[in-house]
């Protein structure tokens, strides 16, 4: 064990070679879609840095030549989890909620066929803030429609984030965004030693399901015909090629007319996708309007 601890970096040491880099960038690349140029050199270096150390690793040189010649599952996992950006939040580019609850969620309900549940799908869905916070809005509006009722997939290539996302307890800070009265209806205080943390509440949970997806996967292996997807803040980190596959791999499990929401710093112009911009980041696929 101290032999080990012994050979952990040391200050100086960390810096991983642009030879190693480029490997492990084209590595992300191919298998999450994610573009490194290397100016994200620095970036991957740090988020690495704490698995090298648990590895007991002299170096992340030494680490990438291990990830490369003895490829696991496990290590796989570990790594991905280490190098996504996993940033959200509740309530997150709020106008999205009110555009879908003021125009969506109405349009949905004057349409409807008999029994047909409103189904979202939050892809890439982090820690679970953005799919709760749909649960959130979605069970409001069916306080008001007894007929309404709503189903949500929530998908992630990180198996770190899905499990926090999983369980649903939030530090108090974090669920401040959403409106006190919602934070009273949906979310349990904690007591005693977790009295600084809150859960979702269950009738709330199992209105989620949450599923590792990969969007660079040949199959998304989804038989729904969603009717809005929340896909933000996720292609930015993709290349243009990669942004235009994925969002005509999605397009497939959408229903005719169905919305797509994306980041307010995310754009699809110019990409060759069956969709038409209906405002700022919210589109509309083709078919059925
Ligand atoms: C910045 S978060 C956005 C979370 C949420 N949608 C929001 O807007 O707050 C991006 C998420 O996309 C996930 N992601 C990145 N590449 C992915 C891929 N190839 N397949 C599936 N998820 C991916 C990351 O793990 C991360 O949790």
């Amino acid at each position: 064990m101290t032999a080990r601890r012994e050979s952990v970096i040391e200050p100086g040491q960390t810096d991983l070679s642009p030879q190693a880099f480029e490997r492990l960038a084209q590595y992300i690349t191919k298998e999450l879609g994610i573009k490194m140029p290397e100016g994200k050199l620095p970036m991957v270096q740090s988020r690495l840095l704490r698995r090298v150390r648990e590895l007991g690793l002299p170096s992340l040189d030494h680490y990438a030549a291990y990830f490369f010649d003895s490829p696991n599952q496990d290590e796989r996992e570990h790594f991905i989890n280490s190098v996504t950006t996993n940033k959200t939040d509740f309530f997150r580019e709020p106008e999205h909620f009110a555009f879908l609850c003021g125009t969506v969620l109405p349009e949905f309900s004057a349409g409807r066929a008999a029994g047909r549940r409103f189904q979202v799908w939050s892809a890439g869905c982090s820690s679970g803030e953005e799919p709760y916070t749909l649960a959130m809005v979605l069970a409001e509006y069916a306080a008001g429609d007894a007929a309404f009722d709503f189903a949500i997939l929530a998908t992630d290539v990180s198996t770190r984030v899905l499990k926090v996302a999983h369980e649903g307890v939030y530090d108090q800070a974090k669920v401040l965004p959403a409106p006190l009265e919602l934070r009273r209806k949906y979310l349990l205080r904690g007591r005693g030693e977790n009295e600084s943390l809150v859960r979702v509440s269950p009738r709330l949970r199992a209105k989620v399901s949450f599923h590792s997806l990969n969007f660079m996967a040949d199959s998304f292996g989804i038989r729904d015909a969603f009717d809005a997807v929340f896909f933000r803040n996720v292609m930015i980190y993709f290349e243009r090629s990669t942004q235009e596959q994925v969002i005509n791999r999605m397009a497939k499990h959408m229903a005719p007319g169905a919305y797509l929401f994306v980041g307010h710093a995310e754009s699809l112009a110019g990409l060759d996708i069956p969709f038409r911009p209906v405002r700022t980041s919210v589109y509309r696929k083709a078919g059925g309007v």
